[in-house]
C-alpha cells in the first residue's frame, strides 16, 4: 500500500494526480485535519505530528509513504529519513515532494529566475532556495510566504474578488522580480492555477506539484522494481481523517475531483 499524508484535505490533490497515473496500487490517505494547518505552526511540533502521521501509516501496512504535505516535507521529512527511519523501520520509505519540484523547476525555467509561493513554515525553511542551490548557481531564487490563500480556500473563496486581490499582494514582488518560472509549493494553490496564470501573465510557467510528483513517483517505481513489488495492486482507496468524517468526506471531494468511499477516524 502507498501511504500519502497530508496536514489535512489538500494532499487530495496530490492523491488525485497519482490515481490517474498508477491507478493499479493500494493508497492510504491520512489528513491530520483536527491539527491543521500545519503552516504557521514551529518545526518541533510539525515534525512530532508527521512522525505519528508516518508511523500510523506504516502500522497500517504502507511499505511507502509521500509526504504530499509541502510544510511537512519542508520541516520534517530529512529529520524522518535520518533519524526515524534508521531507528524504527529501515526497510520503509518516505518521500516529499520538494525534490522533485525543484527538479523540474531547473528543467524548465529559461532564464534562471524561479519564484516559489507556500506557507510561512515552507518558505522560512527556505528548502526551495537550497535545493535548488544544489542543482547549480546559475538559478535565482525568490520566496513569498501567502499565509492568508490556505484558509481562503477551505472557506471556498478561490476565485472570489478579495481572494484575487489578496493573491496579486502576493504576486506583485514576484513579478517586479520578472520571475519565469513559479513554483506552487503548497498543496492547495492549483486551485488558484487560473488565477495565478492571468496575474503573472504568458511568459510565466507555472509548476502544479501533483502532476510532478506523480509522474516522478512513476519513475521512482521504474527505477525501484524491489518497492513496487511490495505494494499491493488491488486498487484499494481508504481514507483516515483525525477529524470530523463528514466533513473530509463533504470537503474532499472537491479536493479530490471524485467519489471518496468509507472514512474511518485517526487517533494519532
Ligand atoms: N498542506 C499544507 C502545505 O502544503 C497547507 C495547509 C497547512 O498549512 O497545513 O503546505
Amino acid at each position: 500500500m502507498i501511504g500519502v499524508f497530508d496536514s489535512g484535505l489538500g494532499g487530495l490533490t496530490i492523491l488525485k494526480e497519482f490515481l490517474r497515473v498508477l491507478p493499479e496500487y493500494d493508497y492510504l490517505y491520512l489528513g491530520d485535519n483536527a491539527r491543521a494547518p500545519y503552516g504557521n505552526k514551529s518545526d518541533e511540533l510539525i515534525y512530532e505530528y508527521s512522525r505519528q502521521a508516518v508511523g500510523r501509516l506504516f502500522k497500517q501496512g504502507c511499505e511507502l509513504v509521500i509526504i504530499a504535505c509541502h510544510t511537512a516535507s519542508a520541516r520534517a521529512l530529512r529529520r524522518l529519513q535520518q533519524e526515524y527511519l534508521p531507528a524504527n523501520h529501515p526497510e520503509k520509505k518516505v518521500l516529499g515532494v520538494a525534490v522533485p519540484v525543484v527538479e523540474q523547476a531547473k528543467k524548465i525555467s529559461r532564464y534562471g529566475r524561479v519564484g516559489v509561493i507556500g506557507t510561512r513554515a515552507t518558505i522560512e525553511s527556505k528548502i526551495y532556495e537550497k535545493e535548488l542551490a544544489k542543482l547549480g548557481n546559475s538559478l535565482e531564487v525568490y520566496e513569498q510566504a501567502c499565509p492568508l490563500l490556505v484558509p481562503l480556500i477551505e472557506e471556498g473563496r478561490a476565485g472570489k474578488p478579495e481572494c484575487n486581490l489578496i493573491l496579486k499582494k502576493y504576486l506583485r514582488p514576484l513579478k517586479v522580480k520578472k520571475i519565469d518560472t513559479l513554483i506552487l509549493a503548497c498543496t492547495h494553490y492549483p486551485f488558484l492555477l487560473k488565477d495565478i496564470k492571468r496575474i503573472m501573465g504568458k511568459n510565466v510557467k507555472i509548476i502544479n506539484p501533483a502532476t510532478v510528483v506523480a509522474e516522478k513517483l512513476k519513475d521512482y517505481l521504474a527505477r525501484h522494481p524491489e518497492i513496487g513489488k511490495k505494494l499491493g495492486k488491488n486498487k484499494q482507496r481508504v481514507f483516515y481523517t483525525t477529524d470530523s468524517l463528514e466533513k473530509f468526506k463533504s470537503l474532499g471531494q472537491k479536493f479530490l475531483g471524485g467519489e471518496i468511499g468509507e472514512v474511518e477516524k485517526a487517533i494519532l
